[in-house]
């Protein structure tokens, strides 16, 4: 064993992957080594995820799993970074005696220190979260490759009544809009082509009266080659400036994350998304006017408290209006100090799971549909390296993030920008031919609205 060798594995959204590179650039200045092999780790570390339930059954699981190789190494430090850290603190390391080590997500600057901690054999605990922290001047670890999260929010102030994450991660703030730049420009310089902006609500992002399309038009302009991607946008708060920013820059990407929830103004009402039916349609057909051929994808979840049968057809129908590329689909979780945990949890599982298997079901139909109108049409694909399926081909994405498969040809590298045909398409994928390498993200499309 390594001494000072750290092992990380990370579980739930991007915003944790992105702060799990964070961690590792914190620890690696403070002579810590990264391992990809547990065995060999003198710190073992779990970024961890509370959104629902069964993410956390997971980790409790991976836990007593890695109690093993404790058993094996009594030296090791166990760690529980992110979500879980402020939720379940108490019982981690009180009544189970699971890990030596709870961190959550605004105090990974002292995480060196409470490993000392940890190994002095006493438990290093750090939860407070921050009203200011935004890690600005940290520049996260990363393998050099094509595609980098970066995130410029923490925290969220929405309070969607079902939802965990503004107890867990706490009051939103934005990032310096000049250290976003920074960091894209280094990336740039290391040959990344794909950058995608993450927030739980980037549309509030404000640095000092800077706005999101301010960054989106800041981050676009840093490199034509690189695309520019962001996640997610809440349905109140997405500007008719943001939308004709998007349109203006042909290196950000014609695809919005814009979840639903739910298509019940009742639901969402008390799913305190302070949006309706209306005008979440009225957003949508306002973005296709302005960015055309803009596609779109969702959350939904099904069974919130007190859900009809009537409300979930309202859901179906929300979605067949829309047509969705993509959607992301749950079943309704309680979860411990949210205002619907007060709430009688009252749709039966066995409800929720029927309905969960016919949204996923329409979802299925309708990006079949959309990927059959494909084909025929020419798709400018970033290739992102061989498929997971055959040397024989390679796999790409387009500008509204959708898998391409195509032969491969020995001119192609990872990272160009290349033309190609659909020729064939399957619900979550679309297969095609080259037509040519353009190395150009595309055309500036025009605006119509
Ligand atoms: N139960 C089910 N799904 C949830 N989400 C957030 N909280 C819950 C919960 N308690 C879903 C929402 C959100 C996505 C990230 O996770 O759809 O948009
Ligand atoms: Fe949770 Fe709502 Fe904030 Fe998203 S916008 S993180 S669902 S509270």
């Amino acid at each position: 064993m390594a001494k000072n060798s750290v092992y990380i594995e990370t579980y739930g959204c991007q915003m944790n992957v992105a702060d799990s590179e964070l961690v590792m650039s914190i620890l690696k200045t403070k002579g810590y080594e990264l391992t990809e092999n547990i065995n060999e780790a003198s710190v073992v570390l779990l970024n961890t995820c509370s959104v629902r339930d069964n993410a956390e059954q997971r980790i409790y699981g991976r836990l007593g799993n890695i109690k093993r190789y404790k058993d094996k190494n009594p030296q090791m430090v166990i760690g529980i970074l992110g979500c879980m850290a402020e939720r379940l603190r108490k019982d981690l390391i009180d009544s189970k005696n699971l890990v030596d080590l709870v961190v959550g997500p605004d105090e990974y600057r002292r995480l060196p220190e409470y490993i000392d901690t940890a190994f002095s054999g006493e438990k290093g605990i750090g939860v407070k979260l921050s009203r200011t922290e935004t890690y600005d001047d940290i520049i996260p670890y990363r393998e050099d490759g094509l595609s980098a999260w970066i995130s410029v929010m923490r925290g969220c102030d929405k309070f969607c009544t079902f939802c965990v994450v503004p107890f867990t991660r706490g009051r939103e703030r934005s990032r310096n809009l000049d250290s976003v730049v920074e960091e894209i420009k280094e990336l740039s310089q290391r040959g990344f082509r794909e950058v995608t902006l993450l927030g739980q609500n980037v549309n509030s992002y404000n640095d000092n009266g800077r706005d999101f399309a301010d960054l989106l038009a800041a981050a676009a302009s840093v490199d034509r080659l690189i695309r520019v991607r962001f996640t997610t946008s809440h349905p109140q708060d997405l500007s008719d400036k943001l939308l004709y920013t998007i349109a203006e820059h042909p290196n950000l990407c014609n695809y919005i994350h814009l979840p639903v929830q739910s298509g019940s103004d009742r639901i969402l009402k008390a799913m305190n998304r302070t949006y309706t039916i209306e005008h979440y349609l009225n957003l949508i057909d306002r973005a296709r006017k302005i960015i055309p051929g803009v596609s779109f994808s969702t959350d939904i979840i099904s069974g919130f408290p007190t859900e009809t049968y009537e409300d979930h057809l309202a859901t179906l129908d929300v979605m067949e209006k829309v047509r969705y590329d993509g959607a992301y689909m749950f079943k309704y979780s309680p979860r411990e100090g949210t205002k619907a945990y007060r709430m009688e949890d009252d749709v039966p599982e066995e409800t929720k799971a029927k309905r969960l298997n016919e949204i996923i079901d329409l979802q299925h139909t309708i990006s079949y549909d959309l990927n059959q109108k494909m084909i025929g049409t020419d798709e400018i694909v970033l290739v992102e390296g061989k498929s997971r399926k055959s040397d024989e081909f390679w796999a790409g994405r387009t500008d509204t993030n959708k898998v391409v498969i195509f032969p491969a040809n020995d001119e192609i590298k990872v990272g160009d920008y290349v033309k190609i045909n659909i020729n064939r398409a399957t619900s979550a994928t679309l297969f095609g031919n080259v037509i040519e390498i353009v190395n150009t993200v595309g055309e500036n499309v025009s605006l119509t609205a």
